[in-house]
């Protein structure tokens, strides 16, 4: 969702509320832009594409609420036992995908006692484990998909999860060993595979490729192995654009492309997930901090804003900036000829005392002043989960959700 003048307004109403004047940073995430992913994703994908929301984005209740609410979001994908906690206030078990490359005992125990829907199987060890389990606890068999790494790399993309050395899933070369080992357990059911390649993809054709390579893998399994799959899972992977250009991926062509491909491979009645994070959240969320201070040290100046690192690690952690705005709030200057920023590059940082402790950095900015608000848009997938909340002991920034017009105060 790009800066405007809606987005403008609401933030300045919220600066009016006094538990951000005395906390002045905050997140705010607009619903209607996450509905507005979903339904592009209604309208153009196959008909056999399940949809599930991929937690690890942001695990904020009130989106995970949003998103059950929606009809056809099929269910949720985790990655913790307390991810699990969170998703069984709204979904039932039978919704629950759980992925990830190193569950403990207990979290498998938890999961199976549950009986989630799916179990990513990510080794032949959490096969092993599961089979013990589920005989330890009496259980009915475990359905699972089996996360391959695939040898197809996606060249040029913000992280790689298959085609390279990887912790995530089972290599390529390995899996025929390791489904026919499976095979023989009689607690474990293989429903299908999870081939998540990439994130990040603003290229739609990369995705394509990809699918392709990913078809012939199933055929082939399916003969040598001699093994149904029912499902596949793509994971999540389709990127948003940081750039400040408002650069999106082609859905209407990844989904008119994979339609396609399904009809060419007689796929129709497997059921193809995609577990989407980035996607459906990244672009709805602002993280805001007002401007503390403004440094003029040694020839440049330096931005100190009320968050940074703690609250949004992702700039610095990934080198990759969010798109920056600056709204000005005209506040009384406390000296006269105090520092402000006119029409030159600066960086801007938080209230840590580290030097990494950066919102962004090298940025153009035509004019700003103590009091002002830093804006930092694409700041909703990834963001206030992924920072290190703790450090310094500061505020956490309050999240505030928007539907329609913000009107309160
Ligand atoms: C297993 C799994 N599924 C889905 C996702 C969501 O990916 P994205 O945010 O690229 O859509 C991730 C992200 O790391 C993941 O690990």
């Amino acid at each position: 969702m790009l800066f405007n003048e809606k987005v403008k307004k609401t933030i300045e109403k919220i600066y009016r509320k006094v538990e951000v004047i005395n906390n002045p940073t905050c997140y705010l995430y607009f619903l209607d832009d996450i509905r507005e992913k979903v339904n592009k994703i209604e309208k153009e994908a196959p008909k056999n594409l399940k949809l599930y929301y991929a937690m690890k984005a942001n695990p904020n209740e009130n989106i995970i609420k949003f998103l059950k609410s929606n009809e056809y979001v099929r269910g949720i994908e985790i990655a913790s036992e307390g991810e699990l906690r969170k998703a069984l206030k709204y979904y039932e078990p039978k919704d629950i995908i759980y992925t990830g490359p190193g569950k403990t005992q207990y979290e498998l125990e938890t999961v199976i006692n549950k009986g989630i829907r799916l179990i990513n199987v990510e080794s032949l060890v959490e096969a092993l484990r599961i089979q013990k389990t589920a005989h330890k606890n009496n259980c009915s068999k475990v359905d699972i998909l089996l996360r391959i790494n695939t040898d197809y790399y996606v060249d040029d993309v913000e992280e790689n999860m298959a085609g390279c050395s990887s912790k995530m899933g089972i290599d390529e070369c390995q899996i025929y060993d390791v489904i026919n080992m499976i095979k023989g357990l009689d607690k474990i059911n293989i429903k299908g595979i999870h081939v998540f390649s990439a994130s990040g993809v603003m290229e739609y054709e990369k995705l394509t490729k990809y699918n392709q390579y990913v078809f012939d893998l199933v055929n082939k399994l399916q003969k040598q192995c001699d093994i149904n799959i029912e499902i596949i899972d793509f994971g999540g992977g389709i990127g948003i654009d940081y750039s400040g250009a408002n650069l999106q991926f082609d859905i209407v062509k990844y989904f008119d492309t994979l339609n396609n491909q399904i009809k060419d491979y007689n796929f129709e009645n497997k059921e193809m997930i995609l577990e989407s994070g980035k996607y459906l959240v990244g672009e709805c969320g602002f993280y805001t901090a007002e401007i503390i201070d403004i440094k003029d040290t040694k020839n440049y100046k330096h931005i100190v804003a009320a968050g940074g690192l703690n609250h949004m690690r992702k700039p610095a952690a990934t080198g990759v900036k969010n798109p920056l705005y600056i709204i000005n709030r005209n506040a009384s200057p406390l000296y006269p000829n105090q520092p402000i920023v006119s029409a030159e590059t600066v960086d801007i940082g938080g209230p840590l005392c580290f030097s990494e402790d950066k919102l962004s950095w090298d940025d153009y900015i035509e004019f700003a002043e103590i009091g002002d608000i830093v804006v930092l848009s694409q700041s909703g997938a990834y963001c206030y989960s992924a920072s290190v909340l703790e450090m310094l002991s500061h505020m956490y920034p309050e999240e505030f959700i928007i539907e329609g017009e913000y009107n309160e105060i």
